[in-house]
């Protein structure tokens, strides 16, 4: 089955629920910024690059609703800024985010006093393209990430940067994907990504879908299966990644690129430059989402721990650029990502 995350029917996006996969396949459709929004923050769609491919149609939704404004130009300017308001505030770490925000706004801005049919056009075309382009840019990591990977490699990877993450192929599993396809057996090692469990639910899933050998682990096995030989490389995706190389990425990566250096084990991450966040120097700088207490709490309402008990639930954690082997980006692989060898990728 080919895994559409996202995708343009009748005038809406429709966009897999991932809260329910993989017990219900099932897609939700959004007519509206804000709508679109709430699904950012409720996780329907999640992963760094399937959020800005979103929060893209989010935009075109926005101004084709408010195309019956035709005359009232300053209702459209004012019901837009709202629009990439309510967006710009569903999540706060990917920086895809930000960077298709600024994408759909450079566009709009681009052709004031145009056509209020035409902006809309126009936005809907850039969201679209965004969307494709996603797709091609995966398709490129995958072919530079795979020839890191051995015939036989027995990959770990945490979280989900699959098709589900983005608008196809995925980053970190496209280059499991990619890799397949040239013809090396490779199998994965999925760590479940407690609290959330996009690795037991969503990249055990994909990987199912496909007959990729794929093994899955409570994130506190990692150290076990490194140490007892079983690991051969590490891949992981990314939501953001300061102009020094550290990484931000799903709560427990840190862990796992500590654990990779002490068995020589290479840790990839795969990267797209819409995740490069070159405005900021360093990892420290990364905003780590909070989110309910409720995830660790428990899941789907069933409650395991005491209560009154004081909860943290940090979402991301920042991974320092000397524990990265290489980023696999769309231009190539960057070995010991440093501020130079980044800064290059933009020239
Ligand atoms: O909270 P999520 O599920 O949006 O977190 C996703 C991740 O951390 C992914 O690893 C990252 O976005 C890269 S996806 C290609």
């Amino acid at each position: 089955m080919k895994v559409e995350t996202l995708r343009w029917v009748n005038n809406r996006l429709e966009m897999i629920d991932q809260r329910i996969l993989p017990a219900a396949f099932e897609y939700i459709a959004y007519d509206s910024a804000a709508s679109v929004a709430d699904g950012i923050r409720s996780m329907v769609v999640r992963g760094a690059p399937a959020i800005g491919v979103a929060a893209a149609y989010g935009v075109a939704l926005e101004a084709l609703r408010l195309s019956h404004l035709n005359e009232g130009k300053e209702d459209f300017s004012k019901g837009m800024e709202a629009g990439f308001a309510v967006l710009a505030q569903s999540r706060p770490t990917a920086v895809n985010l930000f960077w298709a925000l600024k994408r759909m706004k450079s566009v709009w801005e681009s052709l004031k006093g145009q056509s209020i049919a035409l902006i809309a056009e126009r936005l809907l075309t850039e969201a679209h393209e965004i969307l494709a382009e996603d797709i091609r840019i995966n398709r490129s990591m995958g072919a530079f990430g795979a020839e890191l990977l051995k015939d036989g490699a027995r990959v770990l990877t945490h979280c989900n940067a699959g098709a589900l993450a983005t608008a196809g192929h995925g980053t970190a599993l496209g280059v499991i994907r990619s890799a397949v396809e040239m013809g090396k057996k490779i199998s994965v090692i999925a760590d479940e990504t407690r609290p959330f469990l996009q690795g037991a639910r969503l990249t055990a899933w994909e990987m199912v879908q496909e007959n990729i050998p794929v093994t899955l682990i409570t994130d506190n096995m990692a150290g076990f299966m490194m140490a007892s030989g079983e690991v051969d490389a590490v891949v992981v995706g990314t939501d953001r990644v300061s102009a020094n190389g550290d990484v931000a990425n799903k709560i427990g990566t840190y862990m796992v690129a500590v654990l990779a250096r002490r068995h020589n084990i290479p840790f990839y991450v795969a990267c797209p430059l819409s995740t490069i966040d070159m405005s900021i120097a360093s990892g420290a700088e990364i905003p780590i989402e909070e989110r309910s207490v409720n995830e660790v709490k428990g899941f789907r309402g069933n409650h395991w721990a005491a209560e009154g008990v004081s909860i943290r639930n940090p979402s991301f954690d920042v991974t320092p650029a000397e524990l990265v082997t290489a980023l696999i980006t769309e231009k190539g692989v960057v070995r010991k990502p440093d501020r130079d060898r980044l800064a290059a990728l933009f020239k």
